[in-house]
């Protein structure tokens, strides 16, 4: 037990003391609603999916005002944000029971507060792990993190699993290489970025570079990254950037033929989530590969979305095709801390150690839940592809039922989109779906998007499975 000095003080800090003045009550309010959340099966709360919980409301004890305008910030007014948390269930500040049909904002892998991990948390901090330190002495999960992308990457090296590696760092066509001191999926993307283009330096390739992304990328908020979905058109010299119509191989391959050797890299998400969940297509991108190795261009897959999403825990496995670099982030630490990675091959181990680090992107104990994480989706991997595929196919069943309203099912079975013929029709669809309880996203705020996205946490089953589909089908036959 550390002692405390006479001049220390130690007092026991309590959850009201640190909600502050006068909210000491949204405690309360938590902790009622947490105990609905346990008291409850899944079976239960199904049925009670868009009802109040009585005796709950917290709207008006801590609001937003200080809070950033875009996130409904800048007024004093009453809040209806989360509660608390259980599964894919959530209670609002309100007290109303909502389906949180996209694990978080697509990152809280195993759902609100999943008891394995939780567990493991309380595990890793009891017997010594830390939160966070500086990344030049990383504490033990991150570094077994690093091993476990590797491994995760070259399924076909058993070795791997028995902690040799000595094979695969002798190969410089290998993704052998973790870039993991990040925080965020921007800086993530930001410091393949800048491999990318320091690649095309050293071969001395021909400029400015080129830069081929898909239109409607999102590759973070970084300026660098925005300007790859056409922001600060002014502000950014030195490369350009070239947009290509996703999936179109016949422009993929005008545009190599065009700019050849000044092009430094290709970038893709294979699903594309701020593009109405659009699907990319493994053939296209055994094209880039191909036409990406002739020019001596980078292919980059960004992974932040798919990743840890699927068994394989990265879906460019499911196209045949090896990147140059694969980024991961947001659902790798199901949702405990952020922490991103990039994983490359070693001639590609460029970067200084202050050119692309986050000082709170060493954090061990996050590398821990990742760890858990990727061994529960491990345990899990039949039942979540099972799973994933009967949700995808019951969605397309529902599209075939309303042809006049869907115009298409996107995505995949791990991430889907509603694809509406009508953005009008998409919107109050998503409004009225939020209303009946179900938390979805809507992209139908771009010209010709029209889209209801959906990404469960990897926690679902059969039975919530059934009840979200038939409370869609309800609202697609009665509005
Ligand atoms: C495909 C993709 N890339 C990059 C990012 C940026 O990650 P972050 O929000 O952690 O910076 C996101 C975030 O949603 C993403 O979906």
């Amino acid at each position: 037990m550390q002692e405390t000095t006479p001049h220390q003080k130690f007092l026991g800090l309590t959850l009201t003391d640190l909600a502050g003045p006068g909210a000491g009550a949204i405690i309360d309010h938590m902790i009622k609603a947490q105990q609905f959340l346990t008291d409850h099966t899944d079976g239960d709360l199904l049925k009670l999916i868009g009802t109040q919980i009585h005796g709950i409301d917290a709207s008006n004890l801590i609001d937003k005002a200080v809070i950033q305008q875009s996130y409904g910030g800048g007024h004093a007014k009453p809040t209806d944000d989360l509660l608390a948390g259980r599964g894919v269930f959530y209670v609002s500040e309100k007290g109303k029971l909502y389906l949180d049909c996209t694990a978080g904002h697509y990152q809280v892998t195993w759902g609100y507060n999943h008891p394995v991990l939780i567990d493991v948390v309380r595990q890793g901090l009891d017997n010594g792990v830390v939160s966070d330190n500086h990344s030049n002495i990383p504490q033990w999960p991150v570094k077994r993190l690093a091993r476990s992308l590797v491994e995760a990457a070259n399924p076909d090296m058993p070795e791997l699993r028995s902690g040799d590696f000595s094979r695969i760092m002798a190969a410089n066509d290998r993704l052998n290489t973790v870039l993991i001191g990040l925080a965020t999926g921007s800086v993530a993307c930001e410091s393949a970025l800048k491999i990318m283009l320091m690649q095309h330096e050293r071969l001395k390739k021909a400029s400015p570079a080129v830069v081929v992304v898909l239109k409607g990328n999102y590759h973070g908020t970084g300026i660098a990254m925005q300007y790859l979905r056409d922001m600060w058109p002014a502000m950014i010299k030195g490369f350009e950037v070239v947009s290509v119509e996703p999936n179109d191989v016949d422009q993929l391959e005008a545009v190599f033929a065009m700019y050849g050797e000044r092009i430094a890299g290709f970038w893709a998400e294979p699903i594309m989530m701020n593009r109405e969940a659009l699907a990319i297509e493994p053939a296209y991108l055994q094209i880039a590969r191909e036409r990406t190795a002739q020019v001596g261009a980078l292919m980059i897959i960004d992974e932040i979305q798919t990743g840890f999403w699927m068994p394989e825990v990265f879906m460019y496995r499911r196209f045949g095709i090896t990147p140059d670099i694969v980024i991961v982030g947001k659902g790798m630490t199901a949702g405990f801390h952020p922490l991103s990675a990039i994983i490359y091959r070693r001639p590609l181990d460029m970067l200084a150690q202050y050119d692309a680090i986050s000082t709170n992107g060493n954090a061990a104990l996050a590398a821990l839940v990742a760890l858990a994480n990727m061994a529960l989706t491990a345990q899990n991997a039949e039942r979540i592809n099972h799973i994933q595929v009967c949700l995808f196919d019951k969605l397309k069943t529902l599209a075939e039922e309303f042809p006049d309203r869907i115009a298409a099912i996107h995505g995949c079975p791990a991430m889907a989109g509603l694809k509406f013929h009508s953005r009008e029709d998409a919107l109050s669809f998503h409004r009225r779906s939020v209303d009946s309880g179900l938390w979805l996203r809507a992209h139908a705020y771009h010209e010709g998007h029209s889209t209801v996205l959906m990404k469960f946490a990897l926690c679902v089953d059969t039975p919530i499975v059934d009840e979200y589909i038939n409370r869609l089908r309800n609202l697609l036959t009665h509005t």
